[in-house]
């Protein structure tokens, strides 16, 4: 049986994903569980959770445990992760995997141990945590041990972190709770006031992806019947969609985001700022991917903007790299916890 390498975790409020040192991601899963809510019994776990998503049996709820940049259910983000780990490493306990986290919730010192304590369970030999900035400037290549401001933008589904790096440390950081949900929140908002429809969350997730866009200015021909409830009539009904409807949907979020980077920038010194303005701002995270967000920002910051490749990817990469290269990225390496 092939053994598992060191792996890199990224523990995110809408998806998982874990990086093999030397293969990349191998494993890619949204960060939900479904949940009997009497009995506390679980049904599912990852994707097989998410397709019950708005169609859930009476009884069952499909949970989220990472929210908003919390903690919301300690128990089950911990079930959930020991679950998806042991899938990727539980059959080669002979060969323990070493295990480099980062979390996307800012969690206590107790919380913390806990998890690594469940990583040794799932069959992990020693699991870190790392902040979610450095591991996300890494798994896009960025050196940052650099004396050079670095701003890096992680877009997830319920936080946006944003961090400007310098020497290899978080010079400043600012969690923001608008980030990809809040997006298709408003676009569910948007949908119900302008044609009495009540859509789906993952109808509005899959309009968001398919022909979302945030730039009102574009020139926009495409648009995609989405089917939901008239709140008239109470029946099922279809409307089409534009692309220049979602961009009007994207409008508040959008300010929301755009004024949290500015208040990032007007509080870093002088020579940080410039180095900004001069290398950019670096999107991650796979919020990141949504349309002409990269123009937007550029045109209304007047800041150069770059996404990532893979932007959902980062996180996993940039943790199993540090794996890859421990001695030249010791100092980015939060506390860890040895099993012996
Ligand atoms: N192609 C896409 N276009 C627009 N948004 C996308 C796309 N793919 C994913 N997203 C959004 O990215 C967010 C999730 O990003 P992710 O980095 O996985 O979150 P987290 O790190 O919080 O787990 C969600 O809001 C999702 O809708
Ligand atoms: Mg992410």
């Amino acid at each position: 049986m092939a053994s598992v390498e060191d792996i890199g975790i990224d523990l995110g409020s809408s998806n998982v994903l874990i990086a093999e040192r030397g293969k990349g991601v191998v494993f890619n899963e949204p960060a939900v569980l479904a949940v009997n809510h009497d009995t506390r019994n679980i049904i599912s776990i990852g994707l097989e959770a998410y397709q019950m998503i708005g169609r859930e049996p009476s009884g069952i709820t499909v949970v989220r445990p990472l929210q908003k940049g919390t903690i919301q259910d300690f128990d089950m983000l911990s079930i959930m992760l020991n679950y998806f780990v042991m899938r990727v490493v539980g059959k080669h306990l002979f060969n323990r995997p070493r295990a480099l986290m980062s979390v996307s919730a800012t969690s206590n010192e107790i919380e913390k141990r806990q998890l690594i304590l469940g990583m040794l369970e799932a069959g992990a030999r020693r699991t870190q945590i790392i902040e979610r900035p450095l591991a996300a400037a890494l798994g896009t290549g960025v050196q940052i041990n650099e004396v050079t401001g670095r701003m890096v933008v992680d877009i997830g589904g319920a936080t946006t972190d944003i961090a400007v790096i310098s020497s290899g440390e978080i010079m400043a950081r600012s969690i923001l709770d608008t980030a990809g949900d809040a997006f298709t929140d408003a676009i569910i908002r948007y949908i119900r006031l302008k044609h009495n429809l009540l859509i789906g969350w993952r109808t509005a997730e899959d309009l968001k992806s398919a022909i979302g866009t945030v730039d009102s200015q574009e020139q926009n021909t495409l648009s995609l019947p989405a089917a939901g409830r008239n709140l008239v009539s109470g029946l099922p009904r279809q409307a089409d969609i534009t692309g220049e409807e979602l961009a009007e949907a994207a409008e508040e979020p959008l300010h929301a985001l755009i004024e949290g980077l500015h208040s990032v920038i007007e509080r870093i010194p002088a020579e940080l700022a410039n180095d900004v303005f001069d290398d950019g701002i670096l999107l991650t995270g796979g919020g990141a991917q949504m349309r002409a967000l990269k123009e937007v920002i550029q045109r209304e910051m007047q800041i150069p903007v770059f996404v990532a490749d893979h932007p959902q990817e980062c996180i996993a990469l940039g943790c199993a790299l540090v794996l890859e290269r421990p001695g030249e990225y010791a100092r980015v390496l939060g506390e860890g916890r040895r099993s012996r």
